[in-house]
C-alpha cells in the first residue's frame, strides 16, 4: 500500500503536525490507517512533518465499487466524530475534501486539545498540490450551507490587447480604480506578458481585489464586457497618426474577430491609433451595432484643452468645461463657443469686461492641444499616463452606466451634416450598452464648417483601407 500526504500544515517546532488529507492506495479495496502507521507511511518525499502521535486517527478510505450497504453501514460511522474516525466514501478529490472538513472541524474542535493549531499559518507554508486545498484548509464551510465549490460568475471582465505602455497604464489605472472583477491580457510577446501579468499580481495586498488573468490566447477573453484594443505600432518622433494606419490595420485583422469571437457581446473601445480609422475599421471587422463600438478619440485631448485654460484661470480642470471634436489629430476642432466655466460661458464673459481673446490666441491653445502628445512623445518617447486615465474614465461611464459625456469617436453619419459612415468625436453619452445618445451641441458655423472638414480627411483614408 502506498500512502502519500499531499496537504498539510506545521502547528510549531516540536508539535509539527502534518495531516494525511488525502491517501492514495494502490488497493481497490477499503485500507484502514491508524494514525501512529499512516505517520510512517506517509513519510514520503511530500511529507513535510509528523503526525502528533498523541492523537489517535483513523482513517478509513473504501472504493466506490463497495456496495450500498457497506456505504452505508461507512456513513454512519462517520458521524462518530467524537471517537476521532473518519469515513470517507471513494478514492477521488471529493474524498479528499470530506477528510479535510472532517479534520478542520475537528482540530478547531475545543475536544482536540492535543493539537496546537497556530493562527499565524500561512498559505506559503501550506503544501497543498493544487490551490483548492489550500483554500481549504483556510476556512470552515457554514452549517447547512452549499457546497462551497460552486464557480461564481464574475460580474465585469475587462480585456486589455497589447501590454505596451499604453496598455498597461489602462491596466494599472483599471485596477486602481477598481473598475473590474477580472482583468484579461493578451499580447503577442509572452515572455513580456507573463511578466506583466506577475507584476500587477504581485500588487494584489494594495489592490482591490480582482482576478488577473494573460496569455496569448483570446480564449482568455471570453466573456469580456469591454475589450480595450491599444495593441499595435505608435507613432514614431514627429510621424501623423495616419501614417500609422497601414501597419495597424494589419494587426487589427487577427485582433478583432477573435475578440468578437469569444466576446460578442462585449464593448469595443479602440485605442491604438490612428484611433478614428481604427474604429472604423474594428466596427467593421467585428459586426458589432455602432453602439458597441467606441474609439477613446478626443477624450484625451479634450483634457488637455480643459487643462491648459484651467492652468490659465487657476480652477479645477474638472469645472472648466470644454470640446475638441473630430479626428484625433491634426484636423480636430475645438468648440469654443460652448466652453464654460461652472455653466459661464468663458467667450462671452471675457468678451463682457473688454478683454480681447482672439482667434490667435484661441488657435494657439489648439495647437498646444495637439501638439501635447508630439511633446511628451519626444520628451519620454511615448505617451502613457494620461490616456490611461482617459481610458479608465471612458471604462467607468460604460461599465458603471454614469450616462456621462465623453468626447468619444463614433459613426457620425447623420450629425452635422455628415453623410458618410464616418469615425470622428463627438460628445456622446456613454452607459452600460455603450453610446447611449450624440449630445446636440450648438455649433458655430465655423465649427461645422471645420466638423466637416474633418470629416472628409478621415472619410478619404476610410475608403483607402483594405478592409
Ligand atoms: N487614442 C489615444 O489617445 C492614444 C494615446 C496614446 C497612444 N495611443 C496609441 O496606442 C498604441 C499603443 O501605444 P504604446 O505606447 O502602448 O505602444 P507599445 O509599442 O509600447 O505597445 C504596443 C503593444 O502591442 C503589442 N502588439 C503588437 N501587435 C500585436 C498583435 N497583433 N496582437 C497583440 N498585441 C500586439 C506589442 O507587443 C506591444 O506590447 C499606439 O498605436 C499609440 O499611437 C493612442
Amino acid at each position: 500500500m502506498e500512502a502519500t500526504v499531499v496537504m498539510g500544515r506545521r502547528v510549531g517546532p516540536g508539535k509539527t503536525l502534518e495531516l494525511c488529507l488525502s491517501i492514495q492506495c494502490s488497493k481497490p479495496r477499503c485500507t484502514r490507517l491508524q494514525a501512529p502507521a499512516a505517520a510512517s507511511a506517509a513519510a514520503t518525499p511530500k511529507s513535510t512533518g509528523l503526525i502528533n502521535p498523541a492523537v489517535c486517527i483513523e482513517i478509513s478510505l473504501c472504493n466506490f465499487s463497495m456496495k450500498k450497504k457497506k456505504k452505508q453501514q461507512l456513513q454512519q460511522k462517520q458521524t462518530k466524530k467524537d471517537t476521532g474516525v473518519w469515513t470517507g466514501l471513494g478514492w477521488g478529490k471529493g474524498a479528499a475534501a470530506e477528510g479535510r472538513r472532517w479534520w478542520r472541524r475537528r482540530i478547531q474542535a475545543p475536544r482536540s486539545k492535543s493539537i496546537l493549531c497556530s493562527s499565524s499559518v500561512s498559505v506559503a507554508e501550506l503544501s497543498g498540490e493544487d490551490g483548492d486545498d489550500i483554500a481549504n484548509v483556510m476556512f470552515e464551510p457554514m452549517f447547512e450551507a452549499n457546497p462551497s465549490d460552486i464557480s461564481i460568475k464574475r460580474t465585469s471582465k475587462i480585456t486589455v490587447v497589447g501590454v505596451g505602455n499604453v496598455g498597461m497604464a489602462c491596466a494599472q489605472t483599471i485596477l486602481t480604480q477598481d473598475l473590474t472583477d477580472e482583468l484579461a491580457l493578451v499580447d503577442i510577446l509572452p515572455d513580456k506578458l507573463r511578466g506583466e501579468m506577475l507584476d500587477l499580481q504581485h500588487a494584489a495586498a494594495f489592490l482591490p481585489r480582482a482576478k488577473i488573468v494573460a496569455h496569448t490566447d483570446y480564449a482568455i477573453t471570453a466573456e469580456s464586457d469591454i475589450c480595450i484594443v491599444t495593441a499595435g505600432a505608435r507613432q514614431r518622433e514627429g510621424e501623423s497618426r495616419l501614417t500609422l494606419v497601414e501597419r495597424n490595420v494589419s494587426f487589427f485583422k487577427q485582433i478583432i474577430p477573435q475578440l468578437a469571437k469569444y466576446s460578442p457581446n462585449a464593448i469595443l473601445l479602440i485605442i491604438a491609433n490612428p484611433v478614428d480609422a481604427l474604429t472604423y475599421v474594428s466596427r467593421r471587422l467585428s459586426g458589432f451595432p455602432t453602439n458597441r463600438v467606441i474609439g477613446s478619440g478626443t477624450n484625451l485631448d479634450s483634457s488637455r484643452f480643459r487643462w491648459i485654460l484651467a492652468d490659465r484661470l487657476e480652477v479645477n480642470a474638472q469645472n472648466v468645461h470644454g470640446y475638441i471634436v473630430g479626428e484625433h489629430g491634426d484636423s480636430s476642432v475645438p468648440l469654443w463657443s460652448s466652453v464654460n466655466v461652472a455653466g459661464v460661458p468663458l467667450l462671452q464673459l471675457l468678451q463682457n469686461k473688454g478683454i480681447h481673446y482672439g482667434k490667435h490666441t484661441q488657435e494657439e491653445i489648439h495647437r498646444m492641444v495637439v501638439d501635447g502628445a508630439y511633446e511628451v512623445i519626444k520628451l519620454k518617447g511615448y505617451t502613457s499616463w494620461a490616456i490611461g486615465y482617459s481610458v479608465a474614465s471612458l471604462v467607468k461611464s460604460l461599465l458603471r452606466d454614469q450616462r456621462r459625456i465623453h468626447p468619444v469617436s463614433v459613426c457620425a453619419k447623420g450629425f452635422y451634416g455628415i453623410e458618410d459612415e464616418v469615425y470622428l468625436s463627438l460628445p456622446a453619452e456613454l452607459g452600460r450598452s455603450g453610446i447611449i445618445g450624440i449630445l446636440n451641441i450648438p455649433l458655430s458655423n465655423e465649427e461645422t464648417q471645420r466638423l466637416q472638414q474633418s470629416a472628409n480627411a478621415l472619410a478619404q483614408i476610410q475608403r483607402k483601407l483594405d478592409i
